[in-house]
């Protein structure tokens, strides 16, 4: 059935996410900050509103995919932000990273004007997104999760519920970075000790292919590597946001993951470097710069 739907955020994720729930014949009306964003997909089909008010106002569900925490808090609380103009009966979907305490405040505030809310987190980059494959981790009521099931099939090719709280969501998403962001070192590591061995980095690629090395980031993320084209994709930016949340999160649980916050370290080292806006892969480029050798080439 197709649904009015609103969506805020279009970046590297939120348009193409837009778009094909546009080609899946629903209603769509856009925000975005940046206003030129929102008018190039009005040539697609898309209403632009003047404010995330206005969105919701105009909208059974209301998606988001934004920055992080502080871009979502603003969109939603914000002056002519998305409460001013959610009412009961309507759901707040929110597709970014989100630090998971943070969505469950949201949840409550949104309750305070009878909406509901789910944090639907995704995996799959922008290639996921753009071929509607992404892995979508949400957390929320059931019924809520029923009710956007059809619009999230557009999005994703896989949908799992994580739970009935507001941020079961998100800590699933920062599990899937964990795994993300150590398998980009390994890569990096890797490629970077082979070269250092003398071997073909596009050779051993091939031969790490076949075994137990094998990866879905090996796989999409290989070509990039290999020719040093770190356009994102995932941002390195992004990538430490969410291993921040990753240690925000460990904090309040009292313990520690050593790789993952040595790899958080990592990216934290490569922003300051001046790498902030490149590819998540681009941590190889540590690797390369403390053994004198480049995988490219
Ligand atoms: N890229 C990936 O591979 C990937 C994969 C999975 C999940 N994610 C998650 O998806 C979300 C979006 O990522 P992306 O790669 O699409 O990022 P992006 O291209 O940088 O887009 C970020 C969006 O947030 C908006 N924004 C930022 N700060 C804002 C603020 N204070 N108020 C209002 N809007 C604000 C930006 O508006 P402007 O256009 O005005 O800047 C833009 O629409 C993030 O939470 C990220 O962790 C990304």
């Amino acid at each position: 059935m197709a649904e009015r739907l609103g969506f805020i955020g279009l970046g590297l994720m939120g348009t193409p996410m837009t778009r094909n729930l546009l080609r899946a014949g629903h209603a769509v009306t856009v925000w975005n900050r940046t206003r030129a964003k929102a008018e190039a997909l009005a040539a697609e089909g898309a209403r632009v509103a003047a404010s995330p008010a206005a969105v919701a106002r105009g909208a059974n569900i209301v998606l988001a995919c934004l920055a992080d925490a502080a871009a979502v808090e603003a969109v939603v609380t914000g002056p002519e932000g998305v409460l001013a103009g959610i009412g009961p009966g309507q759901v707040f979907v929110d597709l970014s990273t989100n630090s998971p305490p943070v969505s469950a405040r949201l949840a409550a505030a949104l309750a305070g004007r009878g909406a509901q809310m789910l944090d639907a987190p995704v995996s799959g980059g922008d290639v996921g997104a753009a071929a509607g494959t992404l892995s979508i981790m949400a957390g929320g009521p059931a019924a809520a999760f029923r009710r956007c099931l059809p619009v999230l099939e557009v999005l994703g090719g896989r949908i799992t519920h994580m739970g009935e709280a507001v941020g079961a969501g998100g800590y699933a998403k920062l599990a899937n970075q964990i795994m993300v962001g150590i398998h980009l070192a390994a890569l990096g590591e890797a490629l970077v000790f082979g070269a250092k061995a003398g071997l073909d980095p596009r050779r051993l690629a091939g031969a790490l292919a076949g075994g137990l090395a094998n990866s879905e980031v090996l796989r999409v993320k290989l070509p990039k590597v290999l020719s040093g084209d770190f356009a994102p994709g995932g941002r390195v930016a992004t990538q430490l946001k969410d291993l921040d949340y990753v240690a925000e999160s460990l904090a309040a649980m009292d313990f520690e993951l050593p790789v993952a916050g040595l790899v958080r370290e990592l990216y934290r080292e490569l922003a300051a470097a001046g790498h902030a806006d490149e590819d998540h892969s681009a941590i190889v480029r540590l690797c390369e710069a403390r053994a004198g050798v480049t995988v490219r080439g």
